[in-house]
């Protein structure tokens, strides 16, 4: 099973964001993750379209775009334009998740949905043949830098099953407090795509860490 990380953007130095992400780029991230937040959905704001256009011409990797706001199908069409592969919809906050799945593949996008740490996986049980990528967080999404839930590795295994089942190809993804501590955990659990933020852009030599997190999901360890 192939790994990618995802390095988070949320924790990058803004005055510098071309070459935080030019440097993970380099330094062999797969994903380039970016967390829009509304203050609404989440207690916090971050940010939107022009993000997602400079992420997107300062990378060749998949943008994979993370939507923790209400109403999120607003979003859809300017952030496909603006570049973003991937565009991932909290279940929480899509009452019409078929309709917005769906939507999102029409624009030419992959569509991924989320769970909250308290969200049950039964929340995806009905669509989950149409996802391409479904996240399972492992904080409560809000703020970079939080401690890493334990029990979602539970969740991510009955994740694996549930996709195992439905013979599905989706990417299984995994975000919030991931580091060295916790990312084997998971890989073994069955993620297999790693979202980091502060443990990559927090680290003496992020290019290293990449590459450190990235062994730790060997099968050999
Ligand atoms: C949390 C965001 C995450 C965040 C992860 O709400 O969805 O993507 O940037 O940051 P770390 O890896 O620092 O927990
Ligand atoms: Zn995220």
């Amino acid at each position: 099973m192939s790994v990618r990380i995802a390095p988070s953007v949320l924790s990058a130095d803004f005055r510098k964001l071309g070459e935080e992400i030019a440097m993970c780029d380099a330094g062999g991230a797969d994903w380039i993750h970016v967390d829009v937040m509304d203050g609404r959905f989440v207690p916090n704001l971050s940010f939107g379209v022009k993000v997602i256009d400079a992420v997107k011409k300062s990378t060749s990797k998949v943008v994979d775009v993370h939507l923790m706001v209400l109403e999120p199908e607003h979003y859809f069409d300017d952030y496909v334009k603006a570049g973003a592969d991937v565009l991932t919809i909290h279940a929480e906050a899509a009452p019409h998740l078929d309709r917005q799945i769906m939507r999102i593949k029409e624009l030419g996008a992959k569509a991924g949905v989320a769970l909250n740490p308290g969200t049950p996986l039964s929340a995806i049980e009905e669509v989950v043949h149409l996802l391409d990528l479904v996240l399972i967080m492992s904080v409560n999404p809000g703020y970079g830098g939080q401690t890493f839930i334990d029990y979602s590795v539970d969740k991510i295994e009955r994740a694996r099953f549930l996709l195992d089942q439905a013979q599905s190809r989706a990417v299984l993804e995994v975000d919030g407090g991931i580091s060295r501590d916790t990312i084997q955990r998971c890989w073994r659990a069955g993620a297999d795509t790693f979202v980091a933020g502060n443990a990559i852009f927090g680290a003496a030599h992020p290019q290293q860490e990449i590459a450190m997190l990235r062994n730790l999901c060997s099968e050999h360890v």
